[in-house]
């Protein structure tokens, strides 16, 4: 097998691109694809002071190596979320990382900011425990980012991820998630950063490719409160249909972002949003899910 580009011996098969690449030709593709996703969606800039959430998963280390190596103002984010041995190997992959190079890196323990872990909080409130965990996590990246003036906020969602969103989404004909769901999410508020998803792009698959070129460490597991998502679900579903036609995650995501995405953002008025009467950041309510969450917990102690 030969790089389709420089014709030296390959060293990996792109199927959905019928290209194969030696380590340096595959870079150049690699790099190619973040640069173009963050140029096409004017993501940020080198001037833009960037936060990274990473979680110690391939896609988040990977897009931290490269935000740094390519020269980005980026500076990482970790939400100790108190899931026993998960959070803690986690937490310190992260931070060996971020020691190793001296890159600068938040830590927020969830436990610590609102007085319970996430399975804490599973046990006494009633809701599917991802988007319980998503809801907390968002209220707090959103006040932090507005707290330290960041301009932009970025994440490692692959195409695999994004594919199995949408799959879920149209499955269930969320027109609201679907005009939402999009790689480029402007600031809505001037409390909300905006965000971004450079890896949109790429495959699991290339990321897991990228980060052994560059010998990344990261945590192969799931997260053990997500075993029952049914977003696994949707990726081995979408992982069958890639099997039999390489292209299918492709084109059905991509395809999506840049032809059936518009045509929900015209159906669907954006949210009108205005300030939690208790915390002050942006909601559709009177008051935000955090803050209803957080007197749910407090009822339920005092009822103890
Ligand atoms: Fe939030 Fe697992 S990471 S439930
Ligand atoms: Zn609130």
């Amino acid at each position: 097998m030969k790089c389709t580009r420089c014709k030296k011996p390959a060293v990996v098969k792109i199927r959905r691109h019928n290209s194969a690449f030696c380590p340096t030709c595959f870079d150049l593709f690699f790099s190619r694809q973040v640069e173009n996703a963050i140029r096409r969606g004017q993501m940020f800039t080198r001037d833009d002071r960037i936060l990274l959430g990473v979680s110690g998963g391939k896609d988040s280390m990977a897009l931290w190596h490269y935000l740094v190596e390519a020269g980005y103002r980026v500076e990482a984010i970790h939400f100790d979320l108190g899931i026993g041995d998960h959070s803690l190997h986690s937490r310190s992959l992260v931070e060996e990382f971020a020691r190793q190079d001296s890159l600068p890196l938040w830590i927020v323990e969830v436990a610590k900011e609102i007085g319970w872990s996430i399975p804490d909080l599973t046990r006494r409130i009633r809701r599917p425990t991802c988007s319980l965990c998503g809801m907390i996590k968002r209220h707090l990246l959103n006040r932090f980012a507005w707290e330290n003036s960041f301009s932009v906020y970025t994440t490692g969602h692959n195409l695999d991820d994004e594919a199995a969103i949408l799959l879920g989404n149209v499955l269930h004909w969320q027109e609201d998630y679907l005009a939402h769901q999009s790689p480029v999410l402007p600031s809505p508020h001037p409390k909300m950063v905006k965000k971004v998803k450079p890896f949109y792009t790429l495959t699991g698959e290339e990321i897991k490719i990228y980060s052994s070129l560059h010998h990344l460490s990261y945590i192969d597991e799931r997260c053990p409160l997500s075993r029952k998502a049914k977003t696994w679900d949707y990726k081995e579903a979408l992982e069958l249909l890639e099997e039999r036609s390489p292209g299918t995650k492709h084109m059905f995501w991509l395809g999506f972002v840049e032809k059936g995405q518009s045509y929900f953002t015209k159906e669907v008025s954006p949210p009108e949003l205005r300030e939690c009467s208790v915390c002050g950041m942006p909601t559709t309510q009177e008051k935000c899910s955090f803050c209803k969450t957080m007197e749910r917990l407090e009822r339920k102690g005092a009822s103890e």
